[in-house]
């Protein structure tokens, strides 16, 4: 991979020397806000994904033509998963492609969606539907913009990092071993920084997602249909942790019983089975990135360290389902 990741707590002066050799800044409403000294300047998307769009993607280039961006220049993003994977895109298309700096002030855009390079928007309610790979240049993981995240936000974030600490057997133990996920950016640090090793490794051996990055996608099948069907009404991590939940029962047999029996103790401490019919979801999994042969695919660990895939036909999806809601609802 590419990009070279710095990290650290504060890492507030080395950002903004870097942001101050951009011609153009994005971030959102929310982060211009809490972070004025950093993103002054820098053009505000409004916050949430539902803006992730064509649309919030357009005023982004529109407003890099009207300030003069150069093909030689770089920009940047300060903000969570949205403002990256839009900035990234607009990078990705501008001039047929310029650099960018990346600056993921979420927990979740930290540990995953802030490294690797995925860029992407959301178009007629399939998400991340029109995207590019474009790494980003340089990656800055400073942990005090955690400090200001909301209860909620961290909650997302969880779901990535747990997921990500899935992919080897001592992450995910080093994450039993924290008694207790707390809203704590120093007690977190240390699995911020695991987890950023992880997707680094995941993302170096496999940078245009034609097999071992697929790993990454563990609960994302069932998590970006929830999130289509449902009009992003909860954070992307939240619908996450429902996808890996219910994609965990669904191949119930084909899991380690003893792993199963903590993992969905884990992940029942942040999340509950979805609400969604078999139907509804089957129709909308149907269309995700990972499926072949009209089959759909679902990804989950069969223990710490061991994820595998599965190809499961439309009916069979919707009778694993509605089994596993019913089991997931009785726990
Ligand atoms: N590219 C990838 O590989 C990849 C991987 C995982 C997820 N994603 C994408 O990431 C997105 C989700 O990311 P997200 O959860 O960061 O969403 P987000 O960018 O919408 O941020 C969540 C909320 O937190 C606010 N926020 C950001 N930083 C803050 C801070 N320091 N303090 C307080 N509030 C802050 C934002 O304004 C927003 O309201 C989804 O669109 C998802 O598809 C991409």
């Amino acid at each position: 991979m590419s990009s070279n990741i710095y990290c650290g707590g504060d890492l507030t002066a080395e950002i903004k020397t870097a942001l101050d050799a951009c011609a153009f800044v994005v971030t959102d409403d929310t982060v211009a806000k809490l972070y004025p000294e950093i993103t002054r300047g820098a053009f505000a998307i409004p916050s949430g994904e539902k803006y992730k769009t064509t649309e919030t993607l357009l005023s982004i280039i529109e407003e890099m033509r009207v300030r003069g961006v150069k093909r030689t220049d770089r920009i940047a993003a300060v903000g969570g998963g949205v403002v990256g994977d839009i900035t990234g895109l607009a990078a990705a298309l501008y001039m047929r492609g310029v650099e960018w700096v990346n600056v993921p002030t979420t927990l979740l855009a930290m540990v995953d969606s802030g490294i690797g390079g995925k860029t992407a928007v959301d178009f007629g309610g399939v998400k991340n539907l029109i995207g590019a790979f474009h790494e980003a240049s340089d990656i800055y993981i400073s942990s005090v913009f955690l400090n200001t995240l909301p209860p909620r936000e961290w909650k997302c974030g969880y779901g990535e990092l747990i997921k990500t600490c899935l992919l080897t057997k001592d992450a995910y133990a080093a994450l039993c071993d924290t008694a207790e996920l707390a809203e704590d950016a120093d007690g977190i640090y240390p699995l911020v920084m695991r987890c950023v090793d992880i997707k680094k490794a995941v993302v170096a051996a496999d940078p245009k997602e034609k097999n071992l990055r697929k790993v990454l996608n563990i609960g994302h099948t069932v998590g970006h249909a929830l999130e289509s069907l449902d009009g992003y009404r909860l954070s992307h991590g939240e619908y996450v942790m429902k996808g890996m939940m219910t994609e965990a029962a669904m191949c119930r047999d084909m899991i380690d019983a003893q792993f199963y029996g903590g993992y969905i103790k884990l992940l029942s401490a942040f999340t509950a089975a979805p609400r969604t019919t078999a139907k509804l979801l089957s129709e909308k999994a149907a269309f995700d990135k990972k499926n072949t042969d009209g089959d759909i695919t679902v990804m989950f660990p069969v223990r710490a360290g061991e994820i595998t895939e599965a190809r499961i036909p439309r009916d069979e999806f919707e009778a694993r389902y509605t089994a596993a809601i019913k089991e997931l609802r009785s726990v």
